[in-house]
């Protein structure tokens, strides 16, 4: 049995702590969470043992891995901390709030032989690996643009509103277009040039645009969180290529071509559990990083996808972006 640590009991918190109760032979055994009510929450009809602040749980728990859902401006100083104690840490995205934190994170896991895992979910989200799958095979051709796009109501969910707070969560452009971001430079890699534009008008850091320019195609990438309450959360993208375009909207993975338009049927482990409070409920992409993270740490593999290093070289692209 792989025993997990879980650091923050807050919406993402929840997510991770529902991933784990559908996988086989994982079990959280501590939560930590300073608002005690949100760790008995996570923790009911288990035996689980609840610390407060995560260091205790740091310092304490018997456990095999350590998974940190706390807020951003915590993540350096906690993770480190749990490098010291186990061979395994998940962080969420993004990886830091500076890059100089993510530098320190870096040197430590280099130190401590931890293995790390950023919560880059979206490597894992099907329908971005299905694209991944269609970009690389390149049955429809070269990749001529692309667009990949995630606008959001304001997360007003945080624990002491601290996600609105820019200086503790970098913005809209650090918490939420850091996905697509993300997502792209690992497809795609480094673009030969990019123009990024945000708000001209409104509060700093809640919309990003970017064209990012690539030998002989072009990717737009865009993300607010500006939008009001009854706006619905969408992450979308849109590829079109020589033969084809590729697009993910209204729910549904769609390959246009000449000949017509079908849908791209993907096949789905079946959950239980999403989280209602956030902006995404859907469990699947976080219950398939945490599946990868957990099999890597059960095996004692390295880990390979969304590691320490990628989450740094996002976290660098976008802190540029930003300017
Ligand atoms: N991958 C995704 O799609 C996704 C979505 C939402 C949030 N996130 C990330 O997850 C992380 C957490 O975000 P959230 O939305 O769950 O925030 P949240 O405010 O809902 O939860 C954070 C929790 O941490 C607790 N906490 C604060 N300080 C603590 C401490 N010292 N020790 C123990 N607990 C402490 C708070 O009480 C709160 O319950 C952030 O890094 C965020 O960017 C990722």
């Amino acid at each position: 049995m792989l025993k997990v640590g879980l650091i923050g009991c807050g919406f993402m918190g929840a997510m991770h702590a529902n991933c784990y109760k559908n996988m086989a032979g994982v079990e959280v055994v501590a939560f930590a969470d300073i608002r005690r009510e949100k760790a008995e929450a996570l923790a009911k009809g288990t035996d689980a043992v609840l610390y407060g602040d995560g260091k205790e749980l740091i310092e304490n728990a018997k456990v095999d891995i350590i998974d940190i859902c706390l807020p951003t401006f915590l993540h350096a100083e906690y993770a480190m901390l749990a490098m010291d104690k186990v061979s395994y840490v998940f962080v969420e995205k993004p990886v830091a709030l500076t890059l100089e934190q993510g530098k320190q994170m870096l040197e430590k896991s280099r130190a401590t032989g931890c293995q790390v895992q950023v919560g880059q979910v979206i490597r894992f989200w099907d329908e971005y690996v299905a694209l991944r799958g269609i970009i690389e095979s390149g049955v429809y051709g070269k990749v001529s643009h692309a667009n990949f796009r995630r606008i959001s109501p304001r997360p007003d969910w945080g624990w002491e509103d601290w996600l609105l707070d820019y200086k503790r969560s970098g913005g809209a452009g650090q918490d939420l277009h850091i996905h697509d971001v993300d997502y792209v430079l690992s497809v795609f890699g480094e673009p030969k040039s990019f123009y990024s534009v945000k708000n001209i008008l409104g509060e700093v850091n809640s919309y990003v645009n970017t064209l990012m320019e690539y030998e002989d195609f072009v990717v737009s990438v865009e993300g607010t969180w500006d939008l009001p309450a009854s706006y619905p959360f969408t992450a979308t993208f849109r590829v079109a290529f020589e033969k084809a375009v590729v697009e993910n909207a209204g729910g549904k993975l769609m390959c246009y071509t000449a000949e017509g338009a079908k849908e791209i049927e993907i096949e789905k482990a079946e959950l239980v559990g999403g989280v209602e409070g956030g902006n995404i409920s859907d469990l699947g992409g976080y219950y398939n990083e945490l599946v990868y993270f957990c099999d890597k740490a059960a095996k004692g593999e390295k880990i390979e996808k969304a590691t320490l290093c990628d989450g740094v070289s996002s976290l660098t692209f976008l802190l540029k972006e930003l300017g």
